[in-house]
């Protein structure tokens, strides 16, 4: 198997992807820390992994660890190792995500949540190579390529005494920042009929009879907040939900939890009109107005898809901006 093989397919034939796929593959062999900057679900975790099978470093270890899945005690002794006895509980030698990366990559995840402390212990490996586990005293040495991922502006977090500026000088040898999903709506298409035809692999149906022009143009129209891995969930429920595996899926369905049933939240209850307090009308008008203002948001102010949403035809949604102007704006 080649290392093209290894490192998992990414999809994608926009401008921006296919920039951003020259500086990996360029960024990929040198032996230096990268840091991966983008929004949830935009492909973090795979930008990663091809760093590392597409560099010399393949054949050895590619080990991730989520930082904000422990706390700050925990995740020490997760990354640094300990001494038998370094803490109550610690009954034998363990070894840290660092030695075992030895020759490898460590891809560290949610590096912004981080305290102080293991950010200081993390730079002391990146300039001088060399590790202490926890009840330990004698330094060793290891060898470990960093990637670090976030989706926090780090530079901000460092002015703001968040995070360490010298660390964020060390991993920033060079940064790759993923564009989402909404930036780049070329690759919808593209990636929506990749995910389409893996899932009907994975359910054993003969062929991708495609999308509906109507649905095909809802992928389009969607803001995708939660970007790729939010496309492949779409697609995969709105393939297996579909009914006759002959006709072109119709039916897509955004958001799973969307229900008459759904439990109404304590925020959204107390921003319902309470009867009594004002007048009938000006509690209707007052609700329209919220609903058009979320509406818009979502929509980053997009008209077209601000109707669509509401379920209203642009002309309508002109009515309405129309009579609320006062408050909209
Ligand atoms: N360009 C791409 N082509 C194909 N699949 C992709 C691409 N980018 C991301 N994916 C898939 O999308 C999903 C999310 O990617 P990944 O886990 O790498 O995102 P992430 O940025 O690490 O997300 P999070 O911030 O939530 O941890 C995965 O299933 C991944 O395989
Ligand atoms: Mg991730």
């Amino acid at each position: 198997m080649d290392t093209e093989t290894l490192a998992a397919r990414m999809i994608g034939e926009s401008a921006s992807f296919l920039q951003m796929q020259e500086h990996l593959s360029r960024l990929a062999p040198l032996n230096k820390p990268v840091l991966i900057i983008g929004e949830r679900g935009t492909g973090k975790e795979l930008v990663a992994s091809r760093l590392h099978y597409l560099s010399q470093r393949w054949g050895y270890p590619f080990l991730k660890i989520n930082c904000a899945s422990f706390n700050e005690a925990l995740l020490e002794s997760q990354l640094f190792g300990h001494e038998a006895g370094a803490f109550t509980g610690a009954s034998k030698q363990q070894k840290g995500y660092f030695e075992r990366a030895d020759q490898g990559t460590l891809f560290l995840d949610e590096l912004a949540t981080t305290s102080m402390a293991v950010q200081e212990r993390i730079l002391r490996i990146t300039e001088y190579g060399e590790l202490e586990r926890l009840g330990g005293n004698k330094p060793i040495e290891v060898d470990v390529r960093l990637v670090a991922a976030t989706n926090i502006d780090l530079p901000e977090l460092a002015e703001q005494g968040k995070f360490r500026q010298d660390l964020l000088d060390r991993l920033a040898f060079d940064v790759i920042t993923l564009p989402p999903l909404r930036e780049r709506i070329e690759d919808i298409p593209v990636l929506a009929q990749h995910f389409a035809i893996q899932m009907i692999k994975e359910l054993e149906r003969e062929f991708f009879p495609g999308f509906s022009k109507t649905a095909a143009k809802e992928l389009l129209d969607y803001s995708w907040p939660g970007n790729i891995r939010e496309l492949k969930n779409v697609v995969e429920r709105a393939i297996y939900q579909s009914e006759d595996p002959q006709e072109p899926i119709r039916t897509i369905v955004f958001d799973p939890f969307e229900s008459p049933y759904r439990p109404v939240s304590q925020g959204k209850k107390s921003s319902m009109p309470r009867p009594g307090e004002k007048e009938f009308k000006q509690q209707v008008q007052d609700f329209e107005i919220s609903l058009l203002q979320d509406a818009l948001r979502q929509s980053q102010f997009n008209q077209r898809k601000t109707a669509k949403l509401l379920g209203l035809s642009y002309d309508q949604l002109r009515g309405y901006l129309r009579k609320y102007e006062k408050e909209i704006n």
